[in-house]
C-alpha cells in the first residue's frame, strides 16, 4: 500500500441529535482520485468539510500527509477546494482571481505572472487573463476556479460537485479535463458527486455513501461488477434484482427464482433461505432457438425500446417477474416483437448474490 495522503480514523459528525456522519475510517493514497458518491444527504459534503477544516469533527482523528490536522484551522491545512458555485471574485480580472492565493502567500510579482500564465495554459484559457468573470461562460468560470486552486500546487484538492451547475455537454468535456489535470499533475483528488456515471468515468476508487455511512468502497469495476448490497447494485448502473430461494450455498450458490428457474451465482456469505440476486441487462445472452444450457431462463418479449446505440428488451419470465435485457442496436431489432418467446442465458460469474 502506498503512503496515505489522507487518513480518517473513526471520524464522525453529529449536529445535536442529527448524525451527519457515523464514525468512518478511510484512506486516500497519494496521487489517488477518490470519489465520494451517494444520494443527497448521505454525508459526502460532511466528509469534505471535515477534511478541509471548515467544520470540526465530533469524534476521531484526521491526518493529511502524515500530519494530525484534527485541531488545525482550514488555512493551516494546505489544500485546494473547488465548489459548485465557482466563488470567483466578480470585480477582479481572471488574472487577479488566480493570482489571489499567491498574493496571500507573498510570492514575487515575476513568480505570480509566470505561475498564473502557466496554469491558464493548463486549463486551456491562455489569453483570458484580462477578462472579468461575468465575461466568461459557466464552464470557463469553473475552469478559472480550478486554476485558482492549482496555482499554488497543493498536494490535495477537494472538489464538491464542481460540475453540478453545468449542462451535460460541458460537464462531459470538463470531466475529461479534470481527469487529464489529475493525470498530468499527479495531485491527490477527493471528488464529490451524486452522478454515478461521473464517478465511474473519473475515479481510481469510489466510496459509495448511504445515510452517513460507507456502503461500499472499491474500484469502479468492483462497484459495477461486484456490488455487495441492493443499494449499491441499484445506485450504480442498471440492474435486474430478483428474489430467489437458496437451494445450496457455497461460493457458487444454487438458487431458484420465483418463476422456478435454476440459476447459479456468486455469493460471499449466505445464511438466510432467501436472497436477492443482481444481473446487469447487458449480461444476458439471447440464446438461439430452443438452446437450454445451464443458467438459462425463458420468457416472452413484452416491450422493445430503441434508445440509440442500445436496444432495451423487457422480458416477462412468468408471473410478476420481468427482466430488462440490453443489446447493441442492429437494423433487425424489430424482429424481437412483442409476445415472441425468448431464451436468455447468463454466466454464473455475472450473477451476484446480494447481502
Ligand atoms: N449544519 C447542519 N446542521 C444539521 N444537520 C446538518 C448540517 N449539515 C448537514 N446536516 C445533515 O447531515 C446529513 C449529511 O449532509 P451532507 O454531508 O451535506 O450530505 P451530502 O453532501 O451527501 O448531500 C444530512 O442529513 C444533513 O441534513
Ligand atoms: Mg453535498
Amino acid at each position: 500500500m502506498t503512503e496515505a495522503m489522507v487518513r480518517l480514523d473513526a471520524v464522525g459528525k453529529d449536529y445535536g441529535a442529527v448524525r451527519a456522519l457515523s464514525p468512518t475510517s478511510l484512506e486516500i493514497a497519494k496521487g489517488e482520485f477518490l470519489t465520494l458518491l451517494g444520494p443527497s444527504g448521505s454525508g459526502k459534503t460532511t466528509i469534505l468539510n471535515l477534511i478541509s477544516g471548515s467544520i470540526a469533527a465530533s469524534a476521531g482523528t484526521i491526518w493529511i500527509g502524515g500530519r494530525n490536522v484534527t485541531g488545525l484551522r482550514p488555512n493551516q491545512r494546505e489544500l485546494g477546494m473547488v465548489f459548485q458555485n465557482y466563488a470567483l471574485m466578480p470585480h477582479m480580472t481572471v488574472f487577479e482571481n488566480i493570482a489571489f492565493p499567491l498574493r496571500v502567500r507573498r510570492c514575487s510579482e515575476t513568480e505570480i505572472r509566470k505561475k498564473v500564465d502557466e496554469v491558464l495554459d493548463v486549463i486551456g484559457l491562455g489569453g483570458y487573463g484580462a477578462r472579468k468573470p461575468k465575461e466568461l461562460s459557466g464552464g470557463q468560470q469553473q475552469r478559472i476556479a480550478i486554476a485558482r486552486c492549482l496555482v499554488y500546487n497543493p498536494d490535495l484538492i477537494l472538489m464538491d460537485e464542481p460540475l453540478g451547475a453545468l449542462d451535460k455537454k460541458l460537464r462531459d468535456q470538463l470531466q475529461l479535463e479534470i481527469k487529464r489535470i489529475h493525470r498530468t499533475l499527479g495531485v491527490t483528488l477527493l471528488y464529490v458527486t451524486h452522478d454515478q456515471s461521473e464517478a465511474l468515468v473519473l475515479s481510481d476508487r469510489i466510496c459509495l455513501m448511504n445515510g452517513g455511512e460507507v456502503e461500499q468502497i472499491g474500484t469502479p469495476e468492483d462497484l459495477y461488477f461486484r456490488p455487495r448490497t441492493v443499494f449499491a447494485a441499484d445506485f450504480l448502473g442498471e440492474s435486474n434484482i430478483l428474489d430467489v430461494s437458496v437451494v445450496s450455498s457455497g461460493t457458487e450458490a444454487k438458487l431458484s427464482t420465483r418463476s422456478g428457474f435454476q440459476i447459479a451465482g456468486v455469493a460471499t456469505s449466505l445464511s438466510a433461505p432467501t436472497a436477492k440476486i443482481m444481473i446487469r441487462p447487458e449480461s444476458f445472452a439471447v440464446a438461439t432457438d430452443g438452446e437450454q444450457g445451464p443458467n438459462t431462463v425463458t420468457g416472452a418479449v413484452e416491450d422493445v425500446t430503441l434508445t440509440g446505440g442500445v436496444v432495451d428488451i423487457q422480458v416477462r419470465l412468468g408471473g410478476a417477474e420481468t427482466v430488462n435485457v440490453r443489446r447493441l442496436t442492429t437494423r433487425d431489432f424489430r424482429a424481437m416483437e412483442r409476445g415472441r418467446p425468448i431464451t436468455l442465458s447468463v454466466k454464473s460469474s455475472d450473477v451476484m448474490v446480494l447481502e
